[in-house]
């Protein structure tokens, strides 16, 4: 396996070796565990993963591995069955560690206790080794990160892994074009192992079909497995997704669709935005409750699944594969300019990053009642520093003047460092402007921006 970037969460973890109380969650296979892997593989660790059992035979494992890492004969015989007496043990032994418990959800699902033996233990004082739980994010938020748990105030950090970006999958792929792997990008999105389920062919459609569209392809039921894995009433939530992803963007028509009443989609919204599956969309410089502004699907590999796959399962169970790569086909061009807006955000991020565009407070889309911006980023509310305008294809002369009038009428300021940029998924057609920033694919026209 080609290990890719992590370096922020490296680093983090690098500062809280051998002492610290942390908490590490994220999407279920967005690389919690090879992260922790990764982090721990050259200094004394003991790493333990947790499954779906009764706690006093979680326990009696964790106890044999610990025991013998530390030579431990009491632990290694198989007859201690408590999180207290081990955690005990450890420190008693002097050995400077980390320990690492894994997939940590599990434990407290079948040991309520767990985390008021932990903090019991905590608050005792001096220990020599570091504790890291983790999870993934449901399991883990609802019972850790509040403030009703135990460990509230005791851990020394939480860390979510977010899913990894465009930049990384052209990393992890080198020497695949641009609208190939974005493409790639668009229906496999951040996540390592959707990546690794896939070979990068010179047509990219028959590799989806490789990856997706027969009933034994590798992703074609992995939305559900996720469903089923991370959440209960999975009836709903699949609804709640399928309303989304057919373009319903607003509460209310979710709600109608779905069939949840207002006073408890809430819920359903929230739980799917903490996972990142979702996304809430606001005009930029502008706040409201979870009532207002669009849902998106924020996930590519849920976009696609249930735009492609959800809707064709009849065709695919049957193996009449071909004609849904068809309509696939068809459809492609459109699926991708969201995608492309998704990439195109995540590059003007990385140029502010480089200080080589203007600081913004807040960037996202913007619109009103008549015009929307792909991009726009605002200082101070009044202003407005970075404007772009996102093309999966050709940018043309008349693309551009419209988008120069949407921009002229935006009611908010042009800011003295303002910049203007524009990408194009196949090149532009137009008389270029010396003061704009041109984007083709993901690569800046001019040098200095590179
Ligand atoms: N940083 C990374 N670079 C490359 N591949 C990765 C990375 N993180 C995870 N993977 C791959 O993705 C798969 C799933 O990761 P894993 O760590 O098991 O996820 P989680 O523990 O969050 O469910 C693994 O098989 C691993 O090979
Ligand atoms: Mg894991």
């Amino acid at each position: 396996m080609k290990f890719i970037d992590r370096k922020e969460e490296l680093k983090l973890l690098n500062k809280h070796r051998y002492k610290g109380l942390g908490v590490i969650y994220g999407r279920r296979r967005v690389g919690k565990t090879t992260l922790l892997r990764k982090a721990f593989e050259d200094i004394d660790h003991i790493y333990y993963q947790a499954v779906r059992l009764p706690a006093d035979i979680i326990y009696r494992e964790m106890a044999k591995i610990v025991g013998e890492h530390l030579g431990d004969p009491a632990l290694k015989s198989g007859g201690v069955s408590s999180i207290e007496i081990i955690l005990k043990s450890l420190n008693k032994s002097g050995r400077r560690t980390n320990l690492i418990i894994d997939e940590a959800g599990y434990i407290m699902e079948s040991d309520p206790s767990f985390t008021s033996v932990m903090q019991r233990f905590i608050d005792k004082g001096k220990r020599t080794f570091g504790i890291f739980l983790s999870g993934s994010t449901i399991s883990i938020m609802e019972r850790e990160m509040g403030e009703k748990s135990p460990l509230w105030g005791r851990l020394d950090f939480t860390l979510e892994v977010p899913p990894l970006k465009f930049s990384h999958l052209k990393e992890y792929w080198d020497n695949i074009p641009f609208r190939q792997l974005a493409s790639y990008y668009g229906c496999l999105g951040g996540i390592p192992y959707h990546w690794e389920k896939v070979k990068p062919k010179s047509n990219f459609f028959s590799s989806i079909k490789e990856a997706f569209l027969t009933p034994g392809a590798p992703l074609y039921q992995e939305i559900p497995f996720l469903l089923k894995e991370e959440l209960r009433e999975t009836q709903k939530y699949m609804v709640v997704l399928q309303a989304i992803s057919e373009g319903r963007r607003r509460f209310s028509k979710i709600s109608d669709f779905s069939g949840i009443p207002v006073q408890s989609l809430s819920k359903y919204l929230g739980v799917l935005q903490e996972l990142r599956w979702i996304k809430q969309t606001l005009p930029v410089g502008t706040s409201r409750g979870i009532r207002g502004g669009l849902w998106y699907i924020n996930d590519p590999l849920f976009r696609f699944w249930f735009k492609f796959i959800m809707p064709n399962r009849h065709l695919i169970e049957e193996n009449i594969s071909d004609e849904v790569i068809e309509r696939i086909k068809q459809q492609w061009d459109t699926f991708m300019g969201e995608v492309y807006e998704k990439i195109a955000l995540e590059i003007t991020l990385s140029l502010i990053k480089k200080k080589k565009m203007p600081f913004v407070r807040e960037i996202g889309k913007w619109w009103d009642s008549s015009t929307e911006m792909d991009i726009l980023g605002i200082n101070t509310g009044k202003e407005w520093s970075i404007a772009g305008e996102v093309k999966w294809g050709k940018f043309t002369q008349k693309d551009f003047n419209n988008f120069m009038m949407k921009l002229n009428s935006l009611p908010i300021k042009r800011a003295k460092d303002a910049k203007i940029l524009l990408f194009s998924g196949k090149g532009f057609d137009l008389r270029y402007d010396r003061d704009i920033l041109y984007i083709k694919g993901d690569k800046p026209l001019k040098a200095k921006y590179t």
